[in-house]
């Protein structure tokens, strides 16, 4: 039986006493956490601080929106895998659509942080999705493929079991729009066979994959019912408290 995660991709927003206050309101509206890992993902500066709001709250954590594949060294503004587990972080998002859209990150590159990643115990959310022209040529699976075989090269099959993918149609991220409960059921069902394919039905049946784009409290019940969807990864409305605590409880149910 897959546990669902709920993670909140705060991107670039809010500031640290906003940031507090969200995750304490988020907190207070959760009860015991039975089917869910909750995460919060703020930026890097506010990362340590909200751990410690959270507080060794059971099945919460935190993550980081990105992290360097280099070691350690002359990278002006990067951030390494070894400064992330110094402050207790134990994901990462790899991958986003916006970092791969803005700041150049290939499946080449992200697989290098990815692998980076799992050699430090820290577990990657590996983020993939088709954009909307891609999406209109017909081209969602195979776009979906090469994404998710690059980003998994030379990982284990021990490792896999740190692995979360999130499956992200760049058309549905910060517009509204979201794919249909069955859609994006039958991508996660393909992205499972092309797990399978890639090493064997124990770690594609074992393996979550996260939903994301434009999910909010009044569509996460939909979604989440799906057999193939374990979660959602939420931009926008995991910044506000009712919102990101109707996601929760609809993954609680
Ligand atoms: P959104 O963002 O929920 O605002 O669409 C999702 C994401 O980019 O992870």
């Amino acid at each position: 039986m897959r546990k669902n995660i709920i993670a909140g991709n705060w991107k670039m927003n809010s500031s640290s006493e906003e940031g507090r206050s969200l995750v304490k309101g988020v907190l207070d509206g959760i009860h015991e956490l039975k089917k869910t890992t909750v995460i919060f993902s703020p930026p890097f500066l506010y990362l340590k601080e909200i751990k410690d709001v959270i507080n060794n709250r059971e099945n919460v954590s935190i993550s980081a929106q990105n992290m360097s594949q280099q070691e350690n060294g002359a990278f002006t503004g990067e951030v390494s895998h070894s400064m992330l587990k110094d402050i207790g972080c134990d994901y990462v998002i790899l991958g986003h659509s916006e970092r791969r859209q803005y700041y150049g990150e290939t499946n080449e590159i992200v697989n290098e942080k990815v692998l980076k990643a799992l050699a430090n115990n820290i577990k990657p959310i590996l983020c993939v999705g088709e954009t909307f022209e891609e999406y209109e040529a017909g081209k969602t699976l195979s776009v979906i493929k090469e994404q998710v075989t690059k980003g998994l090269n030379s990982v284990s099959e021990g490792d896999m079991s740190s692995v979360v993918l999130a499956y992200e149609p760049v058309w549905a991220i910060g517009t509204g729009k979201t794919s249909t409960p069955e859609n994006a059921d039958n991508v996660h069902g393909e992205i499972r066979k092309i797990v399978e394919s890639l090493y064997n039905s124990s770690v594609s049946n074992s393996l979550q994959i996260l939903y994301g784009g434009s999910v909010k409290a009044s569509n996460s019940e939909s979604l989440l019912a799906m057999e193939n969807i374990d979660g959602a990864l939420v931009g926008g409305a995991s910044l506000k408290v009712d919102e990101f605590v109707g996601i929760i409880k609809s993954s609680e149910q």
